[in-house]
């Protein structure tokens, strides 16, 4: 498709070839593009509109609350749970499962999300994303329960984030490749200006919060040196590094220019195995990775072929480009 194309033409083309569809998914994601222009509105207008500043409350992870984690929550339930497409929603800042009040008609997609990821950075004025996560409902129709979740990322229908950047975009995939669209403000439509994006195999550039050096696993710890001895040390070549704090935004970096990014398995809290949650940061994040031609892995297994637990499982991550990620493996196996 040409760039120009606005992301509903674009949902619309590219739902034409599916045998069976019945517009219940394109409308369900014209619903999400609502809310997503929605809170790119709310996080743009900021402290204008008084949304900055934490809240007295924490999520079901011990996190305290933003009152932009709590308002975007809203908005994605508000805009997505009356059409009728969905049979329960999840999301970071809710414990349970959310279920769609009877008032409404129940469908057979199930949506998880991170309403704002990166929310530390909000109130500095850092880029903060959207992550989601499209399922099929095991019985359409009937009120989901936390089970009817629990499906590998393999399972997913689509993914996709909203970063609210310089700009603001919205990179998705339902399963053949991967494709960002930027928001028009003019004319109010996301438009397409990043067709087929690919991640670049190689990398000179690596993501991680240094700060928990002490508590990684060895082969991490193997890389990460290696990466700072630079051209004098056995990969040969100087590495640069970013950390951002929003998965999104360094999640959209190496799409855009290719790196690495790990937030791996440590000790700090042998209660976590990881920083980041499985169903509605790493899944989604990890099926746009491998769709760009990127891999994403715990450094033990494929993340998208784990089977959920619960709702808020976290998980190890290292994603981006195919032959960096596959040195950091290689060191796992070693
Ligand atoms: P969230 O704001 O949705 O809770 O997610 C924050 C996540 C992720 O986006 C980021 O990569 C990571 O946490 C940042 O962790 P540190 O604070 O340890 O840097
Ligand atoms: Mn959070
Ligand atoms: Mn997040
Ligand atoms: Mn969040």
């Amino acid at each position: 498709m040409h760039t120009g194309t606005t992301l509903t033409q674009f949902i619309i083309e590219d739902q034409r070839h599916i045998a069976g569809a019945s517009g219940d998914f394109t409308a369900l994601l014209n619903d999400i593009v609502t809310a997503i222009k929605t809170i790119s509105n709310a996080v743009n207008k900021g402290a204008l509109i008084g949304v900055m500043g934490a809240l007295d409350t924490e999520n079901v992870q011990g996190e305290t609350q933003k009152k932009l984690d709590v308002i975007t929550n809203e908005i994605m339930i508000r805009h997505n749970e009356w059409a009728g497409h969905l049979a329960g929603m999840a999301s970071e800042e809710m414990d349970d499962v959310y279920l769609i009040p009877n008032r409404y008609p129940l469908g057979k997609y199930l949506l998880v999300f991170d309403p704002l990821d990166g929310s530390s950075n909000v109130d500095i004025n850092i880029s903060v994303g959207t992550i989601f996560s499209i399922l099929r409902a095991p019985v359409p129709g009937q009120a989901a329960s936390m089970e009817d979740f629990l499906q590998p990322g393999t399972k997913q229908v689509c993914a996709g984030y909203a970063l609210y950047g310089s700009s603001t975009m919205l990179v998705l995939t339902t399963g053949h490749g991967v494709n960002g669209f930027t928001l028009d403000r003019d004319i109010g439509e996301f438009v397409l200006t990043h067709p087929g994006m690919k991640i670049p195999a190689d990398t000179r550039e690596f993501a991680i919060n240094a700060s928990n050096q002490r508590f990684w696993e060895e082969p991490v710890q193997r890389y990460v040196s290696e990466c700072l001895a630079g051209s004098t040390g056995p990969r040969n070549r100087d590495f640069n590094m970013r950390w951002v704090a929003s998965m999104v935004a360094e999640v959209h970096r190496i799409l855009t220019r290719g790196g690495i990014f790990m937030y791996p398995r440590d000790t700090k809290d042998p209660s976590k195995p990881g920083r980041l949650r499985l169903m509605y940061e790493a899944s989604p994040m990890s099926f746009i990775v491998e769709q760009a031609g990127g891999l994403s892995t715990t450094g033990y297994e494929r993340i998208l072929d784990i089977s959920p637990e619960n709702l808020h499982q976290r998980v190890p991550v290292i994603l981006g480009s195919k032959n960096e990620v596959e040195v950091v493996l290689g060191y796992h196996k070693a």
